[in-house]
C-alpha cells in the first residue's frame, strides 16, 4: 500500500501523514515514511526527537550511464534497499524515514535541480519497496506531474473548510486523474463545527471528490506542536488522532486486508 498526502500549505499534510504512518506501524505493519517537502518536518510528527538531526538523501544518487546505443540514461547509484539501509532514519514503532534535501540558505541559488533529482530517487524507492509507504508531499499541485506520487494507490488531499484550500483539492483531483492515480480522496481537516463539515461536504459533492475522513480541529494537535512532540505521543486518544487512526484502519482494510 502506497499513500501520498497532498494539499495546500498549512492544511495539515504533515500531521495526517505522520499520524497515519504511526497508526500503521503501531498496528504491526512495516512502514517507510517519506518527507517529500523541501521544508521537511515529518520527523517530529513521527515522533523522532526534535534534537536529532535526520540527514537528507545525498544529491549524487543518480548517475548518468551510456547505453549500448550511445544514449544517456539515469540510473540509481544504489539499490532502493541500500538507500533505505544507508539513509533511512529510525523512527518510533519501527518506522524508517527518508527525506529529500532541504532548501539551502537564501541567495545560494536555485535548488530545483537537486529537488527533482531527489524526487526521482525517492520515486524509484517507493516503486520498488514492498512495505507500506506514506509520503508527505510538498504543498500545492505543481509537483504532482513529475514527483513521487505517480505510483501511489491512494492520494489523500487534506482540505480545510475554506475556499482556497478546497479549490486546491479540486485541482489535485483533476491532475491525479491525468496521472491515473486510482483513488483520490479528501481528508477534511480542522473541522470545528457542523458548518465547517457541511461546507466541505457540499464542495466535495459538487466536485465528485469522496471524503475519506473528517478530522476535527483539535487543541491537542496544537499543543503537541508547541511542545515539539508528535500528536500520537502527545495524546493518542485525542479527537484528531482518533480520526486519523480510523482512516488508517480503513486504508488497511481496503489495501492490505484484515486477515
Ligand atoms: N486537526 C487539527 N487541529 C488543530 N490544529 C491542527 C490540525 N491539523 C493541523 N494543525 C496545525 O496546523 C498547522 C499546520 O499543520 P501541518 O504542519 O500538518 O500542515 P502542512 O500541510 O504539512 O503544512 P506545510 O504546507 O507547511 O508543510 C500546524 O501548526 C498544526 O499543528
Ligand atoms: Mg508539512
Amino acid at each position: 500500500m502506497k499513500v501520498a498526502v497532498s494539499g495546500k500549505g498549512g492544511s495539515g499534510k504533515t500531521t495526517v501523514s505522520g499520524t497515519l504512518a504511526r497508526s500503521f506501524a503501531e498496528d504491526g505493519l512495516d512502514v517507510l515514511a517519506i518527507d517529500d517537502d523541501e521544508n521537511p518536518n515529518l520527523a517530529l510528527t513521527l515522533g523522532i526527537d526534535r534534537d536529532r538531526e535526520v540527514p537528507p538523501i545525498p544529491g549524487d544518487l543518480l548517475k548518468r550511464v551510456e547505453t549500448a546505443e550511445g544514449e544517456t540514461e539515469l540510473e540509481l547509484a544504489k539499490t532502493p534497499d541500500e538507500i533505505v539501509a544507508d539513509y533511512g532514519a529510525a523512527a518510533p514503532a519501527g518506522i524508517r524515514m527518508l527525506k529529500m534535501g532541504e532548501v539551502d540558505h537564501a541567495g545560494s541559488g536555485c535548488m530545483c535541480r537537486a529537488h527533482s533529482t531527489a524526487r526521482e530517487v525517492l520515486s524509484e524507492v517507493v516503486e520498488q519497496r514492498e512495505e507500506v509507504t506514506v509520503m508527505d508531499m510538498v504543498a500545492g499541485v505543481e509537483h504532482l506531474g513529475r514527483g513521487t506520487a505517480k505510483d501511489v494507490d491512494t492520494l489523500l488531499v487534506v482540505v480545510e473548510p475554506y475556499y482556497k484550500s478546497l479549490e486546491t483539492g479540486r485541482r489535485t483531483k483533476e491532475l491525479a486523474a491525468e496521472l491515473d492515480i486510482p483513488d483520490v480522496r479528501a481528508v477534511a481537516n480542522k473541522v470545528r463545527d457542523e458548518d465547517d463539515r457541511e461546507a466541505i461536504e457540499e464542495f466535495c459533492a459538487d466536485n465528485d471528490l469522496d471524503i475519506a475522513a473528517v478530522v476535527p480541529f483539535d487543541d491537542a494537535v496544537r499543543h503537541a506542536d508547541q511542545d515539539g512532540t508528535a500528536p500520537f505521543d502527545y495524546d493518542a486518544d485525542s479527537g484528531a488522532v482518533r480520526a486519523i487512526r480510523g482512516l488508517a484502519d480503513d486504508l488497511v482494510a481496503t489495501y492490505v486486508g484484515t486477515a
